[in-house]
């Protein structure tokens, strides 16, 4: 439970990352696997990922990413998209798995897929959706990467047309965050958090 805590409440955006270290290719493949029990509206997972290692590639996402160092220092970098047509192309997997462990008979899936698919046929809310599942699945990245060892760094600084076309991304999807993975540079040293707001300035009982 406390390490729990301590996993959270240690978490900072790493700025300075040892770009002399590398994270194996099953230690991040395990993260995102281990992660992605986030939770999800429908369960329906409207989220891909690009792992993006390669030397070359992190300097020409680098620039992207307006010039963004830690981007190239980072081992890898996480791009995360967000689907909106998830409640279309992911739905029959998810409600297939429904129908085998007994959440609903088989002759309720046609019906439930209707009212699923009917909450994404409107574009602006099945990117709201989907933005929202993929953040809490980046986020559940974060806390998972610190309990292997591993220090994160959210961005939402990057040019996201350039970079939907450097990964080649359809321009439908939308790409809200990418995370830089690695460890840091113990040489470096991190200014303290700063100003977190309090309950009475973000919150209210009712
Ligand atoms: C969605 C998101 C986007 C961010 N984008 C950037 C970014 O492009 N560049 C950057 O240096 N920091 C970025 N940050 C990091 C924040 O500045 C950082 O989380 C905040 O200052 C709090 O610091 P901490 O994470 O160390 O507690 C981003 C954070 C989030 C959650």
């Amino acid at each position: 439970m406390k390490e729990c805590l301590r996993l959270i409440t240690e978490r900072r955006s790493i700025t300075f990352f040892d770009p002399t270290k590398e994270v194996p290719d099953e230690l991040i493949k395990e993260i995102l696997e281990i992660s992605a029990t986030a939770p999800s509206g429908y369960n329906l997972q409207p989220w891909e990922v690009v792992v993006v290692k390669d030397k070359e590639k992190k300097r020409q996402l680098k620039d992207i990413c307006y010039g963004q160092q830690k981007v190239e220092d980072a081992s890898a970098n996480i791009v995360f998209i967000a689907n909106p047509r998830a409640g279309f192309e992911h739905v029959d997997k998810v409600l297939d798995s429904w129908v085998e462990l007994g959440y609903v008979p088989k002759e309720a899936k046609e019906n439930l897929k209707e009212n699923i698919q009917r909450g994404w046929t409107d574009r602006d809310k099945a990117i709201r959706k989907a933005i929202r599942d993929t953040a809490l699945f980046c986020m559940t990245v974060m806390i998972v990467a610190r309990a292997y060892g591993l220090e994160t760094h959210p961005m939402e600084g990057f040019d996201e047309e350039r970079l939907k076309e450097f990964l080649g991304v359809d321009k439908d999807k939308v790409i809200p965050v990418m995370l830089a993975i690695g460890y840091k540079d113990p040489q470096k040293e991190l200014l303290p958090r700063a100003y977190r707001f309090k309950f009475e300035e973000f919150g209210r009982f009712l």
